[in-house]
């Protein structure tokens, strides 16, 4: 069921939320492309939507009056060595230049999460900008025993954050976070 929306700013224009499905591939790629103004996102997105390791997945297109403008990938995480919670990692997130700073980015992430939870999932991570994921309730995830699949910089330690979508959970497990294939190069865990 897509979910309506009304933009945190001055835009009164309806936002909608959906799962996007095989036929959306199209819209996926021109949202990374365009967000990101390049293809390595996009060819990374493309490659999860069709990784057997990345399931189960969610991703969710935001659109503008049936234009798409925002898109968010959350794939299957195990977390090792004993695989004590249920864990998913959010990469990437994607608004067009022209919707950005609208709210499309927050809302994405506040409509996943709750995809998520729903789904049983303990623990979400996510490597980015440590300006940006703290406004939505993640924290710097290494000071909770949290290992990224490939190690963070130290000066970049901040960016690999967790959120924990049920309580008791952190405190409680700790390891090293194991992503899906197609995320698994140390290419795409430079911040
Ligand atoms: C980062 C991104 C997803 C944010 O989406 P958005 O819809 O513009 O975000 P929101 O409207 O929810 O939030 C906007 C706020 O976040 C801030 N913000 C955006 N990018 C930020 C960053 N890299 N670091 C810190 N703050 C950031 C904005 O300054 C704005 O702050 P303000 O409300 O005080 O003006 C979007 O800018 C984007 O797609 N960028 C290019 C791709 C990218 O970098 N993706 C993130 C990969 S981790």
């Amino acid at each position: 069921m897509p979910l309506a929306l009304t933009r945190t700013s001055e835009y009164k224009t309806p936002m909608q939320i959906r799962p996007s499905s095989q036929a959306d591939l199209p819209h996926v790629l021109h949202v990374e492309r365009t967000a990101f103004g390049y293809d390595k996102e996009a060819e990374l997105v493309r490659q999860l939507l069709a990784d057997a390791t990345a399931t189960p997945l969610i991703s969710l297109l935001a659109y503008d009056n049936e234009q798409p403008v925002g898109h968010i990938l959350f794939t299957r995480a195990r977390l090792m060595p004993d695989e004590a919670a249920e864990i998913s990692l959010l990469a990437p997130l994607a608004v067009v230049p022209q919707a950005q700073r609208q709210g499309v980015g927050g809302q994405l992430i506040k409509r996943g999460l709750e995809v998520l939870t729903d789904a049983g999932v303990d623990l979400v991570f996510v490597l980015g900008h440590p300006g940006y994921y703290p406004r939505h309730g993640f924290e710097p995830a290494g000071r909770h025993g949290f290992a990224a699949p490939y190690p963070i910089p130290e000066e970049h330690a901040d960016a690999w954050m967790v959120q924990a979508l049920r309580s008791g959970v952190i405190g409680r497990v700790r390891g090293t976070v194991m992503c899906a294939d197609a995320l698994n190069r140390p290419e795409h865990w430079r911040e």
